[in-house]
């Protein structure tokens, strides 16, 4: 068997087109421009690559934007001064805070101060506790790309054992919460594997679904997995740089080794990856239009 390689690059652009003519009817209907700001604190050099891309699409997509670079040594309370005139703003319809935060700052405190409504990344323990109760929310960008994909590419998640490595709070736990919610994409028998599981090859072995959101450069081979499985691979791991100096990626998962015995794949790139901005434009335009009493 040879993988099918499931295309977040083709997904993620079937999206934005349809995006792109739902703000072209929005502004034409209702004089209504979708607005995003980001906020990035610091020069980290991945953020700054996300950050941008994040401007780029807004664009693209006929979008407001406002971006905000702050110096790394940017006092909490002007971070979170800055955050409540976003909230006030009424231009402005999602608020991204691009984490990590420097340390100084405390992470929790920013994301408390998004307003709920403005809350496109879908980090507010709002957002978060109605994700886990199934209500409407902002759900967070990157597992929301995720169902999509398993929705869009037609694939069978009821009643499927899935299994998540990884239990962070932007991709592992919630990723875990939703396929095991009875909606599309859902309904799936979930376990979550970490540093401390006993015997992870036990449970990659019976995964019909398996999600590696580890940031460990091709940590799962063939040998842990089971022939037919659905592999959704969450890392992108810089492992060095071609001679004109871009970064070589690696997803969690070795995609050479496996790709004769799953049954379908995300690649990295091109994989979750192109979707993660995607569903924050969805999330963004879902925002304008609740603000405008249009949902
Ligand atoms: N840093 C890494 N991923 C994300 C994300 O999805 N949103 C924000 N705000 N920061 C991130």
């Amino acid at each position: 068997m040879t993988a099918k390689i499931i295309s977040g690059t083709e997904t993620a652009k079937a999206i934005r087109e349809e995006l792109k003519a739902e703000i072209a009817e929005l502004k034409e209907k209702h004089g209504i421009v979708p607005g995003l700001v980001t906020i990035l604190v610091g020069s980290d050099s991945a953020s700054q690559v996300y950050v941008g891309a994040k401007e780029r699409t807004c664009k693209a997509l006929e979008m407001y934007s406002e971006r905000y670079d702050l110096p790394a040594d940017t006092s909490e309370e002007e971070v979170l001064a800055l955050v409540e005139k976003c909230n006030k703003d009424d231009k402005i319809n999602g608020i991204l805070v691009q984490l990590p935060l420097p340390k100084h700052i405390n992470e929790h405190k920013v994301l408390y101060a998004i307003d709920p409504n403005k809350d496109v990344d879908g980090f507010h323990p709002v957002n978060i506790g109605k994700m886990m109760l199934g209500e409407d929310c902002f759900l967070p960008c990157t597992p929301h790309g995720m169902l999509e994909l398993l929705e869009r590419n037609n694939i069978e998640t009821s009643g499927a054992e899935c299994v998540v490595i990884g239990r962070s709070n932007i991709v592992g736990k919630p990723i875990a919460n939703l396929m095991l919610q009875k909606r599309p994409a859902g309904n799936a028998t979930v376990t979550i594997c970490h540093t401390r599981t006993k015997d992870m090859d036990f449970h990659t072995k019976r995964a019909d679904i398996l999600i590696a959101a580890v940031g460990v450069p091709n940590l799962i081979k063939a040998d842990q997995i089971k022939e037919g499985v659905v592999i959704l691979d969450v890392g992108v791991n810089r492992i060095g740089k071609t001679e004109d100096g871009k970064a070589i990626l690696a997803g969690d998962v070795d995609f050479e080794s496996v790709k004769q015995k799953a049954g379908a794949i995300t690649p990295v790139p091109g994989g979750v990856g192109p979707m993660t901005i995607t569903m924050l434009m969805k999330n963004t335009v879902q925002a304008a239009k609740t603000a405008a009493g249009l949902l």
